[in-house]
């Protein structure tokens, strides 16, 4: 390690402090964007059903291997993996898992930054009295308006990536520790009152039963690979970033109990975005599977109809726009991290070349939701296929390969002096990440491309 290396692995002040930041970048848009509107795409409750056991069998096994191999590696994802690679005697090649995690970390953010772009605009829109009407047509036409401007979008996705790269510039501690510590609670406790609107709507038990009775003939081998994906993308696995960020992490602190704590939160988060936007979208006759415009075209109706819904309106929007804010810091940070520490640059010269080749590839985004919306790649927009290629592909094969890593590759006591978990934890832990995860990621790509 370089001195220089050294000197931008600081690690986080407490365990409660990357609790916050490992949370924060789990809870983001991922959460109340899209785990609503792919739920709505794929038929609800098997769908819901399938997501939530990938959490708990694949998200939180890789999660604590995701999370150990960042604390042993303490480095950028590209050179922490060279380092385990090393250590475990095994082909150096692994190192370009790092390389795959940084390229779809890019790809995320550049779609990323643009829906929470939207956000940022409707936190105007709502400030303005946009949501006053009551009316589902007019909300529709006023999203609608949005995706047919570029300049609208353009201007948005433009201040969301200035932001966000300010706040990498000053480094993983900084203000990131303070703004979730303050904004995550909000977030949860407007949520509640969501939850708690959605039920005087009339439509609440239709929402719950669509959310939670499961119907298998409403899913195919694309849905079960859509949920696989979403618990990898939510859960923020797969590509580094919960890596980069273990890498920061104290020596003593429990692993585990982190990763229940992270994972419980975000389950909790995107159901209750689940539940709150279920009931509306019944209540109001909308179409449940109406793709990436749904809390869009739906919580607005809340807010033109509930008491306070003015202000509830303009503070949903900023809490979102910053909860996308805290999981954009880790979407970009595994890229920032390699920068610095292989091309001798400073934070902020690699922020203002990570940030700007991102942001061209967003305003590509932006036309695909217009001008460039005819042209289609797999019978997807642009937008379509980044989402698809890095949530359904690259998250998943990332993850594989960190539970290959970790299960078969690295010496198992090196694990354990890690994890310091109770004998039984461990066995647990490394029959998951070892005998489980592997063959089950595999199997779902196996179904998807049609063997069985
Ligand atoms: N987990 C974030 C969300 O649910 O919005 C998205 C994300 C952040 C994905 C960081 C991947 C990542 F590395």
């Amino acid at each position: 390690m370089t001195d220089k290396t050294q000197s931008i692995h600081k690690e986080w002040s407490s365990r409660f402090a990357f609790i916050l930041a490992a949370t924060g970048s789990a809870v983001g848009l991922g959460n109340i964007w899209k785990f609503p509107y792919i739920t709505g795409e794929n038929g609800g409750g098997a769908f819901v059903l399938v997501y939530l056991l990938c959490v708990a069998g694949l998200g939180v096994p890789i999660m604590i291997a995701e999370i150990m191999m960042g604390r042993r590696g303490r480095q950028s994802p590209v050179n922490t993996m060279q380092t385990l690679a090393r250590e475990a005697g095994a082909d150096p090649r692994w190192h370009y898992l790092g390389w795959m995690g940084m390229a779809a970390g890019f790809l995320i953010l550049a779609y990323y930054s643009v829906i929470a772009g939207w956000s940022m605009a409707y936190i105007f829109k709502a400030f303005f009295g946009g949501f006053f009407s009551s009316d589902a047509a007019d909300i529709k036409a006023l999203f609608d308006d949005l995706m047919a401007s570029p300049v609208q979008q353009i201007f948005w996705h433009t201040l969301f990536m200035v932001i966000t790269m300010q706040v990498v510039m000053r480094g993983v501690r900084g203000g990131l520790e303070k703004a979730v510590r303050f904004f995550m609670p909000a977030l949860f406790f407007l949520l509640l009152i969501l939850v708690g609107y959605a039920m005087t709507s009339g439509s609440y038990q239709q929402g719950l039963d669509f959310l939670f009775t499961p119907d298998f003939s409403k899913i195919d081998a694309d849905a079960v690979l859509t949920a696989m994906g979403h618990a990898f993308f939510t859960l923020s696995l797969g590509m580094g970033a919960i890596m980069v960020y273990g890498s920061y992490l104290p020596g003593h602190v429990s692993i585990a109990k982190t990763t229940f704590f992270i994972a419980g939160a975000d389950t909790v988060v995107a159901l209750l975005a689940g539940i709150a936007i279920f009931p509306l979208v019944f209540a109001n006759h909308l179409e449940v599977a109406s793709g990436p415009g749904l809390i869009f075209q739906t919580l607005p109706l809340a807010f033109g109809h509930m008491g306070g819904g003015w202000l509830f309106g303009v503070l949903f929007f900023l809490l979102l726009f910053v909860a996308a804010l805290t999981s954009s810091i880790s979407l970009i940070e595994p890229g920032v991290a390699w920068l610095v520490e292989n091309r001798d640059m400073d934070r902020a010269k690699a922020c203002v070349w990570a940030g700007s080749a991102c942001w061209l590839l967003g305003v590509a985004v932006v036309f695909s939701f217009n001008i460039w919306a005819e042209y289609k790649f797999f019978g997807k927009n642009l937008f379509g296929l980044l989402d698809y290629l890095t949530a359904n592909l690259m998250l998943p094969i990332g993850g594989l390969c960190i539970a290959v890593f970790t299960g078969w590759i690295m010496k198992s006591a090196h694990a354990e002096q890690e994890l310091e978990l109770p004998a039984e934890g461990f066995k647990v832990w490394y029959v998951l990440i070892r005998n489980f995860a592997p063959p089950a990621v595999f199997l779902v790509f196996l179904h998807v491309i049609g063997v069985f």
